[in-house]
């Protein structure tokens, strides 16, 4: 088959939507996709879960609704890759492929207390002291805390761990479970982009670490083996349909975009506007270990090659505060009325919204702090507000750019972007005013599906994709640059800052 003509499927699996997206080789632009929208719910207040059976069936559903658009073209699917929200974890029955509770999804804050346990087993409580090892600081968000709920809350996942049956996966290691056969000899398997998220991985060896383990109390058994994010892993099972394609990478869904924007050299960034916020710098070979509450992260690993790493800023809250201007407080009928309702003012009237609904992420770590809006006059309205809440995005990636320059030592001096958010054009006016850094916005909406093809039509046996072909160049849609003075966006800053002070300091204990 010429090389032009094969093609590459792509299972993109986030937090809100699953969909199957197929590429041809070498190329960006996504040729059949299918979509399906991924319901969450809330049994109690910072309790976050989904249905892993609504996930694997989605995928199921999203591949053979673009078989059927291929029709026989569809035959020309050479490789499939996984894509996937991380953190998110699962724990199921492998005698018979049931899950034993509902995922418990990346944002969840449950595990609070546990948090807390852990903290106090270390010196100064000090949240950053697995740095080191894992990469992580230690939170609510990593998979291991909420496995260590899991285990403790669920007699029958105890027993199920005592005899053998239990299995441990994120997203990505449930989906390819299940694809491969599930009870019938499903592989159980992970790559090391996913497991540097699960706070088991060590950072340096790609291997779960036993002291970590033993911290958690977990039995290795249950863990997927850790592979490559580029190689061939086994086939879509003769009940699943695309049967016996290879499925040949995986990549979780912020590490995939950054690959999806060809920032694969030193120095690249990039940063996803989703539910949340992803900014991902790539820090080639060497691993730095952030000053600034940054998360150290691999970033890929093509096959035997050695793996290359990133420094992440993760926003919990960046869409979502969008959304609960909607659905709890009604100022919006529609998510995309943001851009014209905060058009309608000028500026936010020195309201600053800090969206802490969950603690904040990075670079502060304070899960005991909470949402705050402050500076409201009477002359505020809802206007000012939703303009604020766009505003609170850009702020909180300006606080992770300044602690990357920290850290990196050099000034970003372009940020690509995407993900639904980016959609919205003043917001991304505002990024670049707010960072006094120009805004590239990317041609696909989401860059994670082509970041998973990508890592799928690398692998070894596959070869369809030369990464470093000349003149690959990801060409942005369009890019914004900063309007606004120096002196203006520091002063805006240290507002902000104020702002979030005030948000860290809420809920003292
Ligand atoms: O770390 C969480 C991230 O992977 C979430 O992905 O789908 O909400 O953008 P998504």
């Amino acid at each position: 088959m010429s090389e032009k003509k094969r093609l590459i499927g792509a299972i993109s699996a986030g937090t809100t939507t699953v969909k199957f997206c197929v590429f041809r080789s070498q190329e960006t632009k996504v040729i059949a996709e299918h979509e399906v929208k991924i319901s969450s719910h809330c049994p109690q207040e910072g309790w976050i879960e989904q249905d892993p059976l609504e996930i694997i069936n989605a995928v199921k559903t999203c591949i053979q609704k673009v078989v059927e658009q291929l029709g026989s073209e569809s035959k020309k699917i050479i490789a499939v890759g996984v894509t996937n929200q991380r953190e998110t974890t699962i724990v199921w029955d492998k005698l018979t492929g049931h899950a034993f509770y509902n995922a418990i999804v990346w944002s969840d804050i449950r595990t609070d207390s546990t948090v807390d346990i852990i903290l106090s087993k270390v010196p100064d409580n000090n949240p950053h002291y697995f740095k080191q090892t894992c990469g992580l600081p230690i939170s609510p968000y990593f998979s291991a805390f909420k496995l260590k709920w899991l285990l403790h809350y669920s007699k029958d996942i105890k027993s199920a761990v005592r005899h053998g049956r239990c299995l441990f996966g994120t997203v990505d290691t449930w989906i390819i479970w299940n694809l491969t056969g599930g009870v019938h000899d499903g592989i159980h398997i992970t790559d090391v982009t996913n497991a540097s998220r699960t706070f088991l991985m060590n950072i340096n060896t790609l291997n779960w670490d036993p002291m970590l383990l033993h911290l958690f109390n977990i039995n290795e058994s249950v863990l997927p083996e850790i592979k490559s994010s580029s190689e061939y892993y086994g086939n879509i099972h003769e009940s699943c349909p695309l049967s016996g394609v290879p499925i040949t990478g995986i990549v979780g869904n912020q590490q995939a975009a950054l690959i999806g924007h060809n920032c694969l050299k030193e120095g690249e960034a990039k940063n996803t506007y989703r539910s949340g916020c992803f900014l991902l710098y790539n820090t080639g070979y060497s691993k730095v270990f952030s000053s600034h509450g940054l998360v150290t992260t691999v970033a890929y690993k093509f096959g035997r090659q050695p793996p290359v790493y990133a420094l992440e800023g993760s926003v919990a809250v960046a869409g979502a505060a969008i959304k609960w201007l909607k659905n709890n407080m009604g100022f919006i009928k529609d998510v995309h009325d943001t851009e014209s309702l905060a058009k309608e003012v000028f500026n936010t009237g020195d309201v600053y919204f800090v969206p802490a609904f969950k603690g904040l992420y990075a670079p502060y770590w304070r899960k005991e702090a909470r949402g705050i809006i402050c500076g409201l006059t009477a002359f505020s309205t809802k206007h000012h507000i939703v303009r604020a809440a766009l505003e609170a995005v850009c702020f909180q990636t300006r606080d992770i750019l300044e602690a990357m320059h920290q850290d990196c030592g050099i000034p970003l001096n372009k940020l690509m972007t995407d993900g639904k958010l980016s959609q919205n054009t003043l917001l991304m006016q505002l990024q670049a005013d707010i960072s006094g850094v120009p805004v590239f916005r990317s041609q696909n909406e989401d860059m994670a599906p082509l970041g998973a093809a990508i890592v799928a039509a690398q692998a070894e046996g596959i070869e369809a994709w030369d990464l470093y072909q000349e003149g690959r160049e990801v060409v942005p849609n369009d890019t914004f640059l900063p309007t606004s003075t120096g002196d203006e966006r520091d002063a805006r800053y240290t507002k902000w800052k104020m702002a979030v002070q005030r948000s860290l300091g809420w809920a003292v204990s």
